[in-house]
């Protein structure tokens, strides 16, 4: 390979810098301010001069020029000469309508925007045996979440988080033996219908906290599915009153102390049907694999609500105190490295007896069978 010209050899990484643009807050508040006041959505609407935005936005013109005259420096932002404002490509992604939105994230008044400010008090939440969250909020993540006016940009923000995951966990495990899947802390159901989509056999229970419960009910409703659908209003910590032959635990396990995720998934021992497994939906990284986008994942859930992210080997700790055993870990379901977790119960209680596992594989084979003849043209 010709050696690469020397004007295009990468720049060297001045330490000075780099340090100052990682310890920087004035740069991620100015992009708060930009995303909890709608500016792009506003110079997307055509409101494009100081004057004006200050005015659609109700503050004060010079402190709202300031902070976008910083978002031009940093290119977030590009000021014309007539002096009217312009997202630049990294500023579109500030738009509320925008498909990559990180609206959800950077608005304040949004659940995830509103949990990442408690990060100002990881400080205190390190000696004080309280979450930042509770600190900064004096309220838990979850009781707060939960309200009214928050918890739907919080299950959007889930939903939106997971897709790509939830798409791909019908491809990463065979479920043509499986009839009945329980979503433990399902959220408003976007799993679950993606599930209920790709496999026409399948019947499915969501066991959530009343709010998301009725979130998800009404989307059940909308998608056509709620005959295929139960919902329990329940608690995930107590008897679930419903078993299946797979329960799913999607980013449930890492918002939990290893002491909580195990009484989780005890509750869940009990619900499964001979021969059922545990599915976790959980980043579950080798323990020389960790970078950023883990231990920034990491951090959050212990600011948010005392959680961790965990490795392979944390897994397999937790999951051998609660009697499971991994079973099988897929390849990375997604950008974010979140892989399908397969769990059995480790002293084989559950597994059913050797006619009953003859039965569930015929019928998975007559349903193969039965969908690649509906898929031949006649
Ligand atoms: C991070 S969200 C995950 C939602 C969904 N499984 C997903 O993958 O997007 C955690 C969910 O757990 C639910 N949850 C929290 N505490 C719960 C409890 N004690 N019992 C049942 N559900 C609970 C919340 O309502 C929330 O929808």
């Amino acid at each position: 390979m010709a050696p690469a010209p020397a004007d295009s050899a990468p720049l060297p990484r001045d330490p000075v810098t780099v340090l100052r643009n990682l310890g920087d807050l004035a740069t991620p508040m100015a992009l708060r301010v930009a995303a909890t006041f709608r500016i792009v959505d506003h110079l997307n609407a055509g409101t494009t001069r100081l004057a004006d935005l200050a005015v659609a936005t109700e503050l004060p013109e010079d402190v709202l020029g300031r902070v976008l005259r910083h978002l031009v420096a940093v290119d977030v932002l590009t000021e014309m000469p007539a002096g009217t404002f312009a997202p630049t490509a990294v500023g579109a992604l500030l738009a509320h309508g925008h498909p990559q939105s990180a609206a959800g994230w950077l608005n304040t008044e949004h659940m995830m925007g509103r949990a990442d400010l408690a990060f100002v008090d990881l400080l205190k939440a390190m000696w004080s045996g309280h979450t930042a969250y509770r600190l900064r909020y004096g309220t838990d993540f979850w009781a707060d979440a939960l309200a009214a006016n928050r918890s739907a940009t919080f299950d959007a923000a889930m939903a939106r988080d997971g897709k790509a995951s939830f798409r791909a966990v019908n491809a990463a495990y065979d479920w043509s033996g499986v009839r009945h899947v329980l979503d433990v802390g399902g959220g408003n159901g976007t799993l679950l219908r993606a599930l209920l989509r790709g496999q026409p056999h399948l019947r499915a229970t969501l066991l959530e906290l009343s709010g998301p419960a009725a979130a998800a009910r009404a989307a059940f409703d909308r998608a056509g599915l709620t005959g295929r659908v139960d919902i329990v209003v329940g608690n995930f910590f107590e008897p679930f009153g419903v078993r299946a032959d797979v329960i799913v635990l999607s980013a449930i396990l890492h918002h939990w102390k290893d002491a909580d995720a195990e009484r989780i998934l005890r509750r869940c021992s009990e619900a499964l049907t001979p021969g059922g497994r545990v599915l976790l939906i959980e980043r579950a990284p080798g323990r020389n694999e960790l970078d950023a986008e883990f231990t920034r994942a990491d951090l959050s859930t212990l600011v948010y609500l005392g959680g961790r992210e965990r490795t392979r080997d944390e897994w397999v700790d937790v999951v051998d105190r609660a009697g499971f055993t991994v079973a099988t870990v897929s390849r990375p379901l997604d950008r974010q490295g979140r892989r399908l977790v397969e769990l059995q119960p480790a002293d084989g209680a559950s597994e059913p007896p050797p006619e009953e596992r003859w039965r569930a594989a015929r019928a998975g084979r007559r349903r193969r069978h039965a969908r690649r003849r509906a898929r031949i043209p006649t």
